[in-house]
């Protein structure tokens, strides 16, 4: 599930994610129309991650979000929106953490518990959509 314990070394597609973040929401959030949205606080650094999803036909057409946490966080919801566009809300809400830190390629142990969170908020986003969908 994660790279060898105590690891400091950040794959190549870590890396990229962060320095080239999908679906990451430039400038003000609010202006980005959304059909569902979920924020998370992260419990260990007090960093906070919003997600914002776009349904149609029950499926994420699109998925826009933020952090404000460290590169690894930056990177892990990135993946996540990659893993996300496109697929059912049912299949979307069952991403894991697992799933985000196998597609990129593994996360330093010390970083998994705080930076892999954007699932949680994805969650979130779902269910606000769906209740307001009612
Ligand atoms: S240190 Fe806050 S998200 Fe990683």
């Amino acid at each position: 599930m994660t790279k060898e314990p105590f690891s400091w070394a950040y794959t190549d597609i870590v890396k990229d994610h962060f320095l080239n973040p999908r679906n990451f929401i430039m400038g003000d959030e609010s202006k980005w129309k959304a059909d569902g949205q979920g924020i998370v606080g992260n419990p260990i650094c007090g960093d906070q991650m919003l997600v914002k999803i776009r349904v149609k036909n029950g499926k994420i057409s699109d998925i826009g979000w933020k952090t404000y946490g460290c590169a690894s966080a930056i990177a892990s919801t990135s993946a996540l929106s990659e893993l996300a566009k496109g697929r059912t809300l049912e299949e979307a809400d069952h991403i894991t953490a697992k799933e985000i830190c196998d597609f990129l390629g593994g996360l330093p142990e010390h970083k998994f518990h705080c930076s892999v969170l954007g699932h949680q908020a994805l969650h979130k986003a779902i269910k606000d959509y769906l209740k307001k969908a009612k």
